[in-house]
Parts: C-alpha cells; structure tokens; sequence
C-alpha cells in the first residue's frame, strides 16, 4: 500500500476498510496507532500501546463506545480516550481528519508526545 503525507497528515486507512464498530492498527510517523470508528461515524486514534502493560490496543474490541484491552480488561472511553475503569488514565490521541474517504492521521510534535507519556501511563 502507498503512504500518502501531506503537510504532516498521513492517509492512513480507507474507510471502506474500517467500517462503524471496527478498529484497526496503522504505522504512521513511525508510531503503531489504533483507530476506531464507531457507530454513528466518529473516528479517534491513539498510540496502540496500552498505557497498562502496553499490550496492543488493536487486538482489543469496542463495546458501544468504550475500547477494551484484551490483557486485563481495562476499558477506556473510545471518543476522548479517557480511562473508564480504572478512571485514573488515559490514552495518547492522534489528530484525527476524514478527507476524500479516508481517514488521515496528523503528526504530534515531540513536547505532545512527551505529555502524552507522563500522562498516559499507570501502572
Ligand atoms: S495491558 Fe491493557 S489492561 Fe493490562
């Protein structure tokens, strides 16, 4: 498959390939993300690693809205990425466009990611 980037976004998966109550992983900015399209249309993405053990992400399941890792069950809310149980974490989202049928990913900058792993992780 080619990667098309644009200014910082990459054309990430077709959404004919990602249909309402599915998630996928894709490598984009050298980063393993999950995106999740739920029912009704919205699309998120975060770092696949979950912040617990950092067991991948895309081998989880959504339930309604929330996003479930498959090692321990800790689920999260898939539309903002805030943990549900436990409530005390969350996920390190990526922005997140739908052009031309597809969904594109943006790149964070180094000080983003940064928050994002003191922030994300728990143990
Ligand atoms: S690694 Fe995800 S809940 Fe433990």
């Amino acid at each position: 498959m080619s990667v098309q980037e644009e200014e910082g976004w990459v054309r990430a998966i077709e959404l004919d390939d990602l249909w309402e109550g599915e998630l996928v992983q894709v490598t984009v900015h050298d980063e393993q993300v999950v995106v999740v399209h739920l029912e009704g249309g919205h699309v998120s993405a975060y770092l696949s690693a979950c912040p617990h053990q950092g067991t991948s992400l895309a081998e989880g399941y959504l339930e309604d809205d929330k996003l479930v890792c498959p090692a321990h069950l800790w689920e999260f809310d898939a539309r903002c990425g805030l943990g549900i149980n436990p409530d005390n974490t969350k996920l390190a989202p990526r922005p997140v466009r739908i052009e031309d049928d597809a969904v594109w990913i943006g790149r964070v900058s180094d000080k983003e990611k940064t928050v994002a792993r003191s922030t994300g992780s728990d143990s």
